[in-house]
């Protein structure tokens, strides 16, 4: 008989970079990063298995502050914590099974070199501007405070020990000024404050490159609405020195001045490709010239989107590389449906998970959550068990070792040579799948993917239930049925660990001894193996037993990295907007009840000079007003609506904005633009009233 054929996709080779966000270097790798690191390596395992040019680098982020502070604390040098750390990461990466072609670090001179040279384009265009700011200064310790380096009184509720920006108890924010009773976390000195001279990267000089650039498919749509709201609440130059003392670059012309950690850690992409490039005699510009070809993708977490999405596309072009073909952003993980926490054992650091267990079975768990979309992931603990143990062994292996025995025994190891036609006809099933599940892959479905796999992995049980080769066996004159059945079946273990490479990279190992291929190319499945030799099973990976993930949780309860992780959480270094709310596609009635409707009387419309779209809007609720910001200046003259009645979201969380703080929101419909409607409730509707 003759191959089942499938048309060959003719795409030719691309040439592709991939990176993940740079980790600090001042904390251990735990369960959270991982789902970015692991997204990332299937998708450029996936690329390499189709035959791309693909490199994923990555480097440890290794200046600011808290590393300096930190090094201070256990009484060494900021360079050795973070050789030391470098060491941990990559140990954690590779116990997952991240293939990175290099991993780097930002305190690097491949790193300085461009971050400088960077600014030094930037500068000589005129984007650098220097201002007078006042900040808190630790008089003790010597050195100027990070917001989050500063505890004191909110200003609101009166809770003690609370950060500089923000309560965690009321959930207000604040600037550090506002705090009552200041003091410095280093020291614990009351910290003054001091005038001192900045540098600023001038963001609103490239607003229209941006505009136009983040709606231009580099971004995914969540992210691009996200944008908008920043752009309209306008662009502000970034703060991009420090004062010393303070472990980063020196800047080039400057006395005692460094570059903040933000402006080096994503240059620290370019830098980590570079020694790639010197390693394995790559060309450096067909990756990062302003005309290079090569493809560009960044994957990152919701919480850093401002800095990839606005700044680092502006300093790009700013100094004449290219920009990147796309941001991927992800959301964060919760377990068990909430957040990580350490008094359950759910803050799990990646060294304390592979103590316990496979880094396959998180890698296919993780996929089988992952979207192209940037909501929350989450971990369920049984979930995990239950999918690993049903899909991966019951499913996928099984089908192997299901009929292993018979090649080996009674065949001499040897596959069939021939295929019936119904035999034929579900081999060209599973190739049929493999374009779609390769733009799944490809367009980080990575979810979807996993599903359609695993309904093959169905039939493939159902083909072997039905034949029954176990029975066949039993009967005289069945030999070429039973050959056939098993054939087949190995053959379409075959189809579908090439599907499940990228994620079970391990286990596609295991599966290319037992079926001794060189490689599992993703291609290569349109040719079955005929006549082909393949070993004696082994098993390629065992089931999850509930005591294993106990041991774990217990583990982490008492781990003390995850203390110190814990602690360095939230991040002191991430000083800009960060609430990168995902859209929900369906909520429960409960989420929904949680909203608090109120009809309201507009007190108040006025017109927010600098923006474009935004109306001030004082909101009598009945008893007492509420402020809010709403984007609507384009479909209402604000004294058009003076006095109206409309609806409000009364407890959304304020938000500080630039001109002031947003106390809800107002509810609007309507296509857009001029014709956005407020709602006029019936007459008789009071402000107070509930809606609903
Ligand atoms: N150093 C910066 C990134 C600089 S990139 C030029 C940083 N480091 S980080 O260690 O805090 O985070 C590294 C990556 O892991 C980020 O993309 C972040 O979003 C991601 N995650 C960290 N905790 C996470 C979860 N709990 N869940 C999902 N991703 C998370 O940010
Ligand atoms: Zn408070």
């Amino acid at each position: 008989m003759t191959a089942p054929t499938q048309t060959l996709s003719t795409q030719s080779s691309r040439k592709i970079l991939v990176t993940s966000a740079l980790p600090y270097a001042n904390g251990p790798i735990h369960l959270g990063h991982l789902v970015e690191y692991i997204q990332t390596d299937i998708w450029a395992r996936f690329q390499r298995q189709r035959g791309h040019e693909c490199y994923y680098v990555c480097a440890d982020d290794a200046h600011g502050t808290p590393i300096m502070l930190r090094a201070q604390a256990e009484g060494i040098s900021p360079e050795a914590l973070i050789a030391r750390v470098s060491e941990e990461h990559q140990t954690d990466f590779a116990g997952f099974n991240i293939a990175f072609d290099h991993y780097h670090s930002t305190n690097s001179p491949e790193n300085e070199h461009f971050a400088s040279h960077i600014y030094e384009q930037l500068k000589a265009q005129g984007h650098i501007s220097r201002r007078v700011i006042e900040q808190y200064y630790d008089p003790e310790k010597a050195m100027f405070l990070p917001d989050r380096f500063i505890k004191g009184t909110c200003p609101k509720c009166g809770a003690d020990d609370q950060y500089g920006d923000n309560c965690e108890a009321c959930g207000a924010t604040y600037s550090p000024e506002e705090l009552k009773n200041p003091v410095s976390v280093v020291s614990g000195a009351t910290p003054i404050k001091k005038e001192t001279e900045h540098l600023f990267f001038e963001l609103p000089h490239f607003e229209t490159m941006l505009k136009d650039w983040t709606h231009k498919g580099h971004l995914q749509t969540q992210i691009a609405n996200k944008l908008d709201e920043w752009f309209e609440s306008g662009l502000r130059a970034w703060d991009i020195s420090r004062d010393a003392p303070y472990f980063g670059f020196k800047i080039p012309g400057e006395t005692d001045k460094f570059f903040y950690v933000w402006l080096d850690a994503p240059v620290g992409y370019m830098a980590s490709f570079k020694a790639l490039c010197e390693k394995k005699q790559l060309d450096f510009d067909a990756f990062w010239a302003q005309d290079a070809q090569a493809e560009l993708y960044h994957f990152i977490g919701k919480d850093i989107v401002y800095f990839h999405a606005l700044f680092w596309p502006a300093m790009l072009s700013g100094a004449g590389f290219r920009t990147p073909d796309a941001i991927f952003s992800h959301g964060f993980l919760t377990v068990d449906g909430q957040k990580m926490s350490k008094s359950r054992g759910t803050f799990i650091m990646a060294k304390t998970y592979l103590d316990h267990l496979n880094p396959e079975y998180l890698r296919y768990y993780f996929a089988a959550k992952l979207s192209s979309r940037i909501d929350d992931i989450d971990l369920s603990l049984a979930d995990f068990t239950q999918r690993v143990n049903s899909d991966l062994v019951g499913k996928v292996v099984n089908i192997a070792s299901r009929c292993a025995g018979f090649v080996v025994k009674k065949f001499d190891r040897k596959l069939n040579q021939a295929w019936s036609k119904p035999a034929q006809d579900l081999y060209q099933q599973f190739l049929d799948q493999s374009e779609p599940i390769a733009e799944l892959y490809e367009k980080r479905e990575f979810a979807q993917a996993m599903r359609e796999i695993m309904h093959l992995a169905d039939l493939a049980n159902e083909y072997i239930d039905q034949t029954a080769p176990w029975v066949l066996a039993k009967e005289d004159g069945k030999e070429a049925e039973l050959h056939e059945s098993v054939s087949l079946g190995i053959n379409l273990f075959r189809v579908l660990i090439t599907y499940l490479t990228p994620v079970l990279p391990e286990t596609a190992d295991k599966a290319k001894a037992f079926l001794q291929l060189e490689h599992l190319n993703w291609s290569a499945i349109n040719e079955p193996l005929m006549g082909h030799e393949i070993v004696k099973f082994k098993p390629m990976l065992t089931r999850i037993d509930p005591a294993q993930i106990e041991k774990m949780l217990a583990a982490s309860k008492d781990d003390t990295a995850a203390q110190k992780a814990m602690q360095q959480a939230p991040d002191q270094n991430k000083e800009t907007p960060t609430d990168m709310e995902p859209i929900a596609d369906e909520i429960a009635f409960d989420d929904f009840a949680k909203i608090d409707l109120r009809v309201v009387r507009i007190a108040k419309a006025e017109s927010v000079p600098e923006a474009n779209k935004l109306l001030k809007l004082t909101l009598d609720l009945g008893e007492g007003q509420k402020q809010v910001f709403a984007g609507i200046k384009s479909a209402y003259d604000p004294a058009e609506i003076e006095g109206k009645l409309t609806v409000m979201v009364a407890n959304l969380k304020p938000r500080k904005m630039r001109f002031g703080v947003s106390e809800g929101m107002v509810l609007a419909a309507g296509p857009g633009g001029k014709d956005l409607f407020i709602l006029e409730p019936d007459e008789g509707a009071q402000p107070g009233m509930r809606v609903k």
